[in-house]
């Protein structure tokens, strides 16, 4: 093409993790792919080419094109205006969000196949739908039937009356005035689609307030000298999108797939690109999703959002008391309380220790890092004296969530030695600590609002390191709080096993 030939500088693009790289390579040293760089010329003049979809949006409005004259103002002169936002209506989603989707800004969803993000985002866009948005659902991995059949296990009868409405009130019909059309579905379009130039094209139709692009990944351009799915595909596209939304002031969404590891594929591409990233995780195997912030240009990366994975949808998890077991204390079981976001979850973490070959001991860990677990028991060798080298090691956190505070640390070494000296932690107690290399514990942030939310739940005591101690993390005025349960004091590996009680006589096995 005589675009690329005139083109300056050419690259390579990892297809995996979307690095670029200056010359080929057989392994990609960022991601550690082999074969995955492919080349990639710079289209001459990339700016213009790349704002060509903003460009047409922009000649077709009243006044054509915009201009373009920026200028620089003193910083006390910039106005500023609060962010308009849309929210989903879906509680745990908006949190997130921070308040909504905001006006002329790119989300990017990102999540493993099949852990629900187009179920998400179709509650998401038929909830906005029925507060007055229009929508555009454009699906470039299912066809329009799957949507509406999706669609109808997700809203139900809703569908049924909006579709005699629309029929009654016609399809492009003011929506305010479309008689009868209560929950808003005939303000949702669905475009099944992979060309980004139709996708657009359809969206100066429809003129959407809100654009749902399922996945990115299979969205291309048939102008580009790439094939569909490669990284350069996924830049020009995503930052088409990015201008478009710009120019538009529609609220795009992308949904994005991740890789096994949890990578966004082609995090550095996208991850820049966009104003917001919210990561979609689970388990498949197990109901519970979490919605947490990456990335957010309009608000705080800190919140989390529980759901439920049900037959009609996802749930929105309110009781958060479901990620633990409420049998009888067995050996193997600790409770930690665990922050996600500014809110403490008491989360269940099991361990079950068995006859292994020494040298050869497995260690296998769902829902917590491995290293992190290879460090407790080395501290529980050490510092515990306990004997594990020989010992096969399991833990798992209930519930298939995954926890990355390191306050967990103090759950996973009890439910481990709980499971080797075959004794139980005491009933009622949650506990929360960082262990240390030198088999000592460290405070955590937050022991207020952890304390309070398992006294919330019906835990009687609160296993952590006192404040005021050397590295109890805590100080100021969180420090002299009071507590609404007892803090029960760990400090050394060895107090903390002191407090492990014998089973029960009745549940002897
Ligand atoms: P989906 O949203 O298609 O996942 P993604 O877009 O992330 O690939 O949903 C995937 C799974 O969710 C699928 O295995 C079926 C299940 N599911 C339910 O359990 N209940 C529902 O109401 C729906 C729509 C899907
Ligand atoms: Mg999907």
């Amino acid at each position: 093409m005589a675009r690329t030939k005139s083109a300056g500088k050419s690259h390579f693009l990892c297809n995996e993790c979307g690095a670029v790289q200056p010359r080929w390579m057989g392994k990609c040293p960022d991601c550690g792919a082999w074969d995955a760089l492919k080349k990639f010329v710079e289209p001459a003049g990339e700016a213009a080419q790349s704002e060509s979809i903003a460009r047409e949006w922009q000649a077709d409005e009243p006044g054509g094109l915009a201009p373009t004259t920026s200028r620089a103002i003193p910083l006390v002169e910039v106005q500023t205006r609060d962010t308009p936002r849309w929210p989903s209506g879906i509680g745990e989603l908006d949190r997130v969000l921070g308040g909504g989707f905001v006006p002329g800004s790119v989300t990017l969803l990102g999540g493993e196949p099949g852990i629900g993000k187009s179920t998400l985002l179709m509650q998401a866009a038929a909830r906005l739908a029925g507060e007055g948005r229009r929508v555009l659902y454009a699906t470039s991995e299912e066809s329009a039937e799957q949507v509406r059949m999706r669609a109808e296990r997700l809203l139900g009868g809703e569908l049924s009356t909006s579709a005699s409405a629309a029929d009654a009130g016609g399809a492009d019909g003011d929506p305010a005035a479309g008689g009868g059309a209560g929950s808003g579905l005939d303000r949702f379009y669905v475009l099944a689609d992979t060309n980004l130039a139709r996708i657009a094209e359809q969206a100066r139709e429809v003129r959407p307030d809100v654009c749902v692009i399922d996945s990115i990944q299979m969205v291309w351009k048939p102008d580009l000298d790439a094939s569909p799915g490669s990284a350069s595909q996924l830049r020009h596209c995503a930052s088409e999108l990015v201008r478009l939304a710009k120019v538009s002031s529609m609220a795009v969404i992308m949904v994005g797939h991740v890789t096994k590891d949890g990578q966004l594929a082609g995090p550095k591409l996208l991850e820049h690109l966009v104003d917001t990233v919210v990561s979609f995780e689970g388990d498949a195997h197990h109901a519970h999703r979490i919605v947490r912030g990456v990335k957010n240009r309009f608000g705080t990366t800190l919140e989390v959002g529980l759901f439920e994975m049900t037959g009609t949808g996802l749930q929105e998890v309110r009781d958060i008391g479901r990620f633990r077991d409420d049998g009888p204390p067995r050996p193997g079981a600790a409770v930690a309380a665990v922050m996600h976001g500014t809110r403490a979850i008491p989360v269940e973490i099991q361990a079950l220790t068995a006859t292994g070959i020494l040298g050869g001991a497995k260690r296998k860990a769902s829902g917590i890092d491995t290293n992190r677990l290879a460090m407790i028991i080395a501290v529980l060798e050490q510092h515990g004296g306990m004997r594990l080298a020989d010992q096969d090691i399991f833990v798992q956190v209930v519930g298939g969530l995954r926890v990355v505070e390191p306050a967990a640390d103090l759950a996973v070494m009890l439910a481990i030695a709980s499971a080797m000296r075959r004794q139980i932690v005491p009933r009622g107690l949650v506990a929360a600590g960082e262990v240390g290399l030198g088999g000592e514990i460290r405070g955590v942030q937050h022991a207020p609002r952890r304390a309070i939310e398992s006294a919330r739940l019906g835990y009687r005591g609160m296993l952590s390191r006192p404040a005021g101690s050397p590295s109890s993390g805590r100080r100021g005025r969180e420090a002299t709080e009071e507590l609404p349960i007892p803090l029960v004091p760990a400090r050394t590996v060895a107090e903390v096993l002191s407090i492990l009680e014998p089973l029960p006589v009745d549940s002897r096995g």
